[in-house]
């Protein structure tokens, strides 16, 4: 198994067996002054917490529910685009791991088929206009056997492969691969050294995709991400346009919607 060489991210970690949300732990450590780095993981999340408000199933001893305190020196407007890094260190971990076809929905879901395998809520702290800390949340469906109603686009890695996954070795080579590509981020605070594996991962590159933004909906050709992480479109009218995630939602013309 693969072992952890990460220096920083994870090395110090809180395990629960049960915990009301890894997010909600980490805020608390984070307000303790735990150090970046700290990663927060429990087998089970009462009240797990999914993007605008939705619920997290998060069951217990099959999943992977963690979520890790980074403090980086970065403007408030750069800081969406952690969640993009690690998206793309959770996705080449599976795919190293599992050799399962996972995809990233822009800007951070992971997809396996057109649905659900992992999702990331980052939530962040500001004082005096700096960075006091992110949460970056990360649920992985990793052994997961049935959804309940209502989740028609979910899967697991199990559903998937057929096989068990380690949940350990997950962590530790989502640590390794995530410490590398953020250490780098924080250097250049773009992503343009990324972009190219961000986008050969990226399932809504080439594709047609409905953007739904402030009551308003239409449908665009995806071409790319900027190295600022934004999706680069081109409208029906012919202009072109850069999406940052903030409210709006894209939504692919396949399976999984958000
Ligand atoms: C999404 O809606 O796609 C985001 C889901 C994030 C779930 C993870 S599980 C670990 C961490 N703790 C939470 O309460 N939520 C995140």
């Amino acid at each position: 198994m693969k072992k952890q060489t990460s220096k920083k991210i994870g090395q110090q970690r809180y395990a629960y067996d049960e915990v009301d949300s890894t997010n909600e732990r980490a805020k608390q450590l984070a307000k303790e002054k735990a150090p970046e780095g700290t990663l927060v993981i429990a087998e089970c999340q009462t009240k797990g917490k999914g993007r605008n408000g939705r619920i997290w199933q998060s069951d217990k001893g099959v999943g992977l529910w963690m979520s890790i305190i980074l403090r980086p020196d970065l403007p408030i407007q750069k800081v969406q685009q952690v969640t993009l890094v690690a998206g793309l260190a959770m996705c080449e971990t599976i795919r190293e791991l599992t050799h399962l076809d996972v995809m990233i929905k822009w800007p951070n879901d992971l997809v396996i088929q057109g649905k659900k395998v992992c999702g990331i809520l980052c939530e962040l702290k500001m004082s005096k206009q700096k960075v006091d800390y992110i949460i970056v949340g990360i649920g992985v469906n990793v052994n997961t056997k049935s959804f309940d109603d209502g989740l028609p686009y979910a899967t697991s890695l199990y559903l998937e492969s057929g096989k068990t996954s380690d949940r350990e070795a997950i962590i530790n080579c989502f640590c390794n691969r995530f410490e590398h590509y953020y250490e780098h981020f924080k250097t250049t605070q773009t992503m343009a050294m990324l972009k190219s594996s961000y986008e050969r991962y990226c399932i809504n590159i080439n594709r047609e995709v409905k953007i739904i933004n402030n009551q308003q909906e239409y449908t665009a050709y995806a071409q790319g991400i900027t190295d600022e992480g934004a999706l680069i479109v081109d409208k029906k009218d012919g202009t072109r346009q850069n999406l940052t995630s903030g409210d709006l939602s894209v939504r692919g013309v396949y399976g999984y919607c958000d």
